[in-house]
């Protein structure tokens, strides 16, 4: 439990129904983080319109009625009604304890066990990662550490674009290349793939060839399939050292690609249509789902199957939602994809939930993210004006932070020095995404998200190297027990460190990674309040320095364990 806060709301709504009477168990405490105390119980505003009292009347009868032993050491009626509460040190420095020997920071596992999909990264084979597949990778990992540390089980599925049209020109073009075109030599997935384009744009014979290649690829010629699958892994070996460099825990087997579902697809429809749910339209088959209609108000309907015969995007969603829930017993699904895509999933959803595949409690969701920004407020490119290449923003930050790192700390092995800087400038571009509010475009500024100060990750782990220097420093082991809450700044540090475990409860619901970041930065500023005012190695007794030593401890656990939640890094020297 650990968090005093949970702690709080049970001895309050215990005062409230001694105090009311059983029919008011429900109603909510409402306790809240407060400026003038530890907790404030809010509780008696809205009750007091309820029992048509005075509020203040109404929070004196809860402090009669509250059984503060061992919480709560004092309260104070403020303004209209609220209650200012402080709690016990005994009880503070107890769960702080607590926090560090649990080795989950105090996350406790929960009640409801979901089987969670989540679908990110997704990036379209042949073709280079963008900036655009950073931000799925980067949030969808973030949640699915998140949501794996509350205790679910998480099923990550790399939604990989494998399938479908343009493997016909690819192809093709891989023959061409003969021998040294091998799955080896693809050296730059986009110089292959734009050769063949434009080959295809340029070449009848070509094209007629790639048209042909596809339709072998679709019945299955094995001969086909077998270049097919070059380009699949040649791609696959670009994800792979992209994922690697940036931390992202996908791995082979978390592939599920558009050519997963392929063989699924004549059943989908199939069971659609004998629902009444997808119906010939223009000689294309269609699933019209409630609710959506185009330009001029006509019904917007996902194609299931085109004139020609052949199956798109859409019929593969359709199909992956229905493996998801019925195959992987799914209970929530999520989708870390651009905002682009909201009508698409949105209408996905629906046709599911129209198909009967989805219902009540399981649930899909959109997790959707805007665009990064260069620092003209467009959509970031190169000055040639391409997409920015994903592989050579990363080498870029960590140059970028090796150097910074070198500048200040100019004695570090060069072995060292390389990982460190790797941590720092990796681990600065993951920050930069997952603290702004992801619904937003941010703008991409390396100054910004490579400083050692504000609510940056240089700083964050900076945070987390310091307390691990002075914990050297210390060369003492540190005992958790020792923990005595007696300066304010140890108290502000204590409650600090015991909201960790809603915060991740509260991210994993939410899907709001930036609130983590939020609070880990508040942390960290708790800290440095802490570290200013009540001196650790220098403390004037015994007592004080082991206590002080294990507040700091617990400290670093928390930012190191919050950080990897984000899937970042914490060095313990920089
Ligand atoms: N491959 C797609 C793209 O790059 C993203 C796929 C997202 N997932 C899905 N189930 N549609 O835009």
């Amino acid at each position: 439990m650990s968090d005093p806060a949970v702690l709080l709301g049970e001895r309050f709504r215990a005062a409230i129904v001694s105090a009311f009477g059983p029919e008011y168990a429900s109603v909510d405490p409402a306790i809240r983080p407060s400026s003038h105390a530890d907790f404030q119980a809010n509780a008696a505003l809205g009750l007091a319109k309820v029992l048509k009292r005075a509020p203040r009347d109404v929070a004196t009868a809860i402090v009669m009625h509250l059984d503060s032993e061992g919480v709560v050491e004092s309260t104070e009626l403020a303004g209209p009604g609220f209650i200012n509460i402080r709690l016990t040190s005994a009880l503070l420095s107890d769960e702080v304890a607590r926090v560090s020997a649990g080795g989950t920071a105090g996350l406790a596992p929960a009640a409801l066990v979901e089987r969670v999909v989540i679908d990110y990264s997704s990036p379209n084979v042949a073709k280079e990662m963008h900036v655009g597949h950073l931000r799925s990778s980067v949030i969808g990992d973030a949640l699915a550490r998140v949501i794996e540390a509350v205790g679910h089980t998480v099923i990550r599925q790399n939604h990989l674009g494998d399938w479908g049209t343009p493997f016909g020109m690819l192809i093709e073009h891989l023959l061409d290349g003969g021998n040294e075109a091998d799955a080896h030599s693809i050296r730059d997935l986009n110089v292959f793939y734009q050769a063949a384009r434009a080959k295809f744009d340029a070449e009848p014979a070509f094209a007629d060839r790639a048209r042909g290649r596809v339709v072998l690829l679709q019945g299955g010629d094995e001969a086909t399939l077998v270049l097919w699958r070059q380009l699949v892994s040649a791609s696959r070996v670009h994800f792979n050292a992209l994922y690697r460099l940036l931390g992202v825990t996908l791995q082979d087997e978390d592939i599920a690609g558009e050519s997963l579902f392929n063989p699924m697809l004549a059943e989908v429809i199939a069971e659609l249509e004998a629902k009444g749910q997808c119906v010939e339209n223009d000689g294309a088959k269609c699933v019209f789902v409630p609710g959506y209609t185009g330009r001029d108000d006509t019904p917007l309907p996902l194609i299931a199957q085109k004139q020609d015969g052949g199956y798109g995007y859409a019929t593969t969603d359709l199909a992956a939602i229905r493996y998801r829930l019925q195959t992987l017993a799914a209970t929530r699904i999520l989708y870390v994809v651009g905002a682009p895509q909201t009508q698409h999933l949105a209408m996905i959803r629906d046709a599911a939930i129209h198909a009967g595949w989805l219902t009540p409690p399981a649930r899909a969701e959109h997790v959707a993210f805007g665009s990064v920004l260069g620092s003209d407020g467009k959509v970031l490119r190169t000055r040639a004006g391409d997409n920015v290449r994903l592989i050579e923003l990363l080498e870029e930050g960590v140059l970028r932070a090796t150097a910074v790192v070198a500048e200040k700390n100019p004695e570090l092995a060069p072995d060292e020095r390389a990982a460190i800087g790797r941590a720092i400038g990796i681990g600065a571009i993951k920050y930069a995404d997952l603290s702004s509010d992801r619904v937003k475009d941010y703008v991409f500024d390396w100054a910004r998200m490579l400083a050692f100060e504000g609510n940056t990750g240089p700083y964050l782990q900076y945070a987390h190297a310091r307390i691990c220097s002075i914990l050297r420093k210390a060369n003492e082991k540190v005992d958790p027990s020792a923990v005595q809450i007696i300066a304010p700044q140890e108290r502000a540090l204590a409650l600090a460190l015991l909201a960790y475990p809603t915060v991740v409860s509260d991210v994993a619901a939410s899907l709001a990674p930036h609130r983590l970041c939020g609070y880990l930065y508040e942390l960290a500023t708790a800290f440095s309040a802490f570290y200013q005012n009540c001196p650790v190695l220098k403390a004037a007794t015994p007592e004080e320095r082991r206590s002080r030593l294990a507040l700091s401890a617990v400290t670093a656990t928390v930012l190191a364990r919050g950080l990897g939640l984000l899937g970042i890094e914490a060095p313990e020297k920089m």
